[in-house]
């Protein structure tokens, strides 16, 4: 049974845009993203929305709806009250180039700063070996669909235009976690997990786990776990001795 929704969109950019009051009509089963393609269909063809695969998988669509930030083609309509307002706004923590549709290039700066993959330089491909357990543990953290949700919602850089610089977020510490944890893996992340991508600064408040559409337990199987491997190496009297006498 269809019904006429009332929709309020971000129209425009950062500097110069406005809410916009729609009445669309809305048909069972549908989500969040099918009413923003029937209104670029029907009223709105210069509206600014991205997506791709319009089956959680490729990240693109990335938004806040009502203030939460969810994916447009994710979100049920079914969700909502029929009577209810929903407004769509594009994520806060980027810059909007135009409706909804954000730059999200700080992600792809603060991947770029992640040192790859280091395995030892005389293991030759198809030589690599792990155990299943080791195989499982990243397994989970392969999931992410660097839809940035995470990203947008921790409130280290939500409205901290300042701390971007310093903070890497939950879904490129949590790739630095992944590498640490990897057996094969040479390079000793610690310090740099702390110094350069700003670990210290994530208070575990688990709003970036609270987000994330593939239910990836970001803070308590990355972070957290990669916060133990900081202050075991800060904090152990031992480790600290040995690091100076060996100078690792
Ligand atoms: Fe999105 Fe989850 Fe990946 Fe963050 S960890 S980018 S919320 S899929
Ligand atoms: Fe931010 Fe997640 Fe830590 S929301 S403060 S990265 S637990
Ligand atoms: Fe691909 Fe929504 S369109 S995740």
């Amino acid at each position: 049974m269809g019904y006429k929704a009332q929709f309020r969109v971000w129209r425009g950019a950062d500097d110069a845009g406005e809410l916009v009051d729609y009445v669309v009509e809305v048909n069972e089963g549908e989500v969040v993203l099918d009413i923003i393609h029937r209104l670029q269909a029907t009223q709105a063809p210069d509206l600014a929305v991205r997506w791709n695969c319009k089956a959680g998988k490729c990240g693109s669509c990335s938004a806040e709806i009502n203030g939460m930030p969810r994916l447009l083609c994710m979100t049920r309509m079914s969700t909502f009250a029929e009577d209810e307002v929903i407004t769509v706004t594009p994520m806060r923590t980027f810059p909007v180039i135009r409706d909804l549709v954000t730059d999200v290039s700080f992600n792809y700066t603060k991947a770029r700063e992640v040192q790859s993959f280091t395995p030892p330089a005389d293991l030759k491909p198809g030589e690599y070996r792990m155990q299943q357990v080791d195989v499982e543990r990243s397994q989970e953290f392969r999931k992410c669909i660097e839809c940035f949700l995470c990203q947008n919602t921790c409130h280290v850089i939500r409205d901290h235009e300042e701390n971007k610089e310093a903070f890497s977020g939950p879904r490129f510490l949590m790739r630095v976690a992944e590498l640490e944890m990897h057996p094969l893996d040479t390079a000793d992340r610690r310090d740099v997990a702390q110094d350069e991508h700003g670990l210290g600064m994530c208070n575990i408040t688990k709003c970036c786990t609270e987000v994330c559409p593939e239910h990836i337990k970001i803070t308590d199987n990355a972070l957290i776990p990669m916060k133990e491997r900081v202050a075991g190496r800060r904090y152990d009297p031992v480790v600290w001795l040995g690091n100076k006498l060996f100078k690792r």
